[in-house]
Formats: C-alpha cells, structure tokens, sequence
C-alpha cells in the first residue's frame, strides 16, 4: 500500500492544527512528525508538549523520525505523548535490537532510519524485527533539501532485501521529495512517501491530492 506521510516540519505552526486537518481530509494517511535535538543534527524542531497537544486534535497516524542522540532513553514518552510509529537513526543507538523491543513493547510500530552514507547491509540483521526502514534522501536536519540522486539505487537495494526475505516491511523515503520526482522513488520501491516543503508551500490540500494522483501509476 502507498502511504503520504506529510512532514509537519515545513508547516505553519501558528496555525498548525488546521493544516494537519487539511492534509488529512485532503487523503493524506500519516503525518510525519520530525524531533531534532540539535545533537544528532544540528538543528533543533520539537519535542513532546507539542506532539501531546496536536495528539489531542487530530487521530492521524503519528509517524514520528526521532533525529536525536541516544533515542533509547526517551521511547516511552514519544509513546505516551502519541507517536503511533517510532523511527530512530541507526547511527545514534548502540544496540538497534534493544530499541526495537521497547518500542514493540508498548505498543507501537518500530522503524529504523539510515543517512545517506550508511551502507543499507548494516541494517541486515534487524529487518525481520522493523515495521519500517526508512532511507533518508538527504542528510538529515533539515526540510527542503534536494533529493541525493544516488538514494535511487539505495531504495532499490532496500527493496531487494524486504523481498528475497519474504518481509512486508514498509520502506519510507524521506527529503527533497516532490510531484516531480515522486516517481523515481516509487518506481525504485518506496512505498511510505515524506514530503515537507512539497506539501506545505502553497495550497496544501491540492499539493496532497497532486501528490496521490502520482501514487496511482504504481
Ligand atoms: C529532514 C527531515 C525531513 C524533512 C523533509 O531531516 O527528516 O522529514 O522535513 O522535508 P522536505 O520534504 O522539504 O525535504
Ligand atoms: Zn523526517
């Protein structure tokens, strides 16, 4: 199944419960919420007050990218302030297994996220366990980035992997993705698609519904 999982990074947040709203209606089925600690990258976005409060308006899947250094240590309250799907960086955790059991523990889906210089083998010896891998198209920090040419053959790796194991885990993609390229990353096998600045510049309800008119195609 192909998934829009619009990044509230690049949203209004002034007004940001009305746009998740419009994503939604629009057909958008995940919101992708992106925390940044400004240790694991340089920047820094939210945390969970704000996660919490837009928990309480909308009953969107929460996909939330934790780009923060040791993610172990705060699993339970990005699962108590209503993250449906936990993704960390395999780069920021020493035992990726670890983490993965407690977030299955409570309840939630478990993904891993690999920048773009790291070989998608290392991600091998935990593909039975994930929900979601997710193949960073930029290096991660910041919204509106172009898309690496090279993640292309990343995705296609990924993809080969899922199959030749008989696995149904979804492989998300995530930065500089946009209506005009949407294509290329589907076609290599991306089936959980972000989008940032394509979705929230401009009229967001139409940028969705250009957006999944694309997916139709695959
Ligand atoms: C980048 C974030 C992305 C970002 C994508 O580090 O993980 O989710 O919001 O933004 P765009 O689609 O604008 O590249
Ligand atoms: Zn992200």
């Amino acid at each position: 199944m192909l998934i829009l999982s619009p990044s509230i990074l690049a949203a209004d947040f002034s007004v940001l419960g009305k746009q998740i709203k419009e994503v939604q209606e629009a057909g958008a089925q995940y919101l992708h919420v992106d925390v940044m600690d400004g240790s694991f990258v340089p920047s820094i976005s939210f945390g969970m007050p704000l996660i919490s409060s837009i928990r309480g308006t909308s009953d969107i899947i929460f996909d939330v990218h934790l780009m923060i250094a040791s993610p172990e240590r705060y699993i339970e309250e990005f699962a108590k302030c209503g993250a449906d799907i936990i993704t960390f960086h395999l780069e920021a955790v020493r035992d990726p297994g670890v983490v993965i059991d407690k977030i299955h523990a409570l309840g939630k889906k478990a993904g891993i996220s690999i920048k773009p210089a790291t070989p998608i083998e290392a991600v091998l010896p935990y593909l039975g366990e994930l929900d979601m891998l997710l193949v960073m198209t930029v290096e991660p920090g910041f919204g509106g980035q172009a898309y690496i040419p090279e993640s292309t053959e990343r995705i296609r790796q990924a993809r080969k992997f899922v199959e030749e194991r008989g696995l149904s885990t979804d492989i998300q993609v995530d930065g500089g993705i946009t209506a005009d390229n949407v294509h290329v990353v589907l076609e290599a096998g991306a089936n959980v698609i972000v989008a940032g600045s394509a979705i929230f510049r401009g009229d967001i309800g139409q940028n969705v519904k250009d957006m999944l008119k694309s997916f139709e195609a695959f």
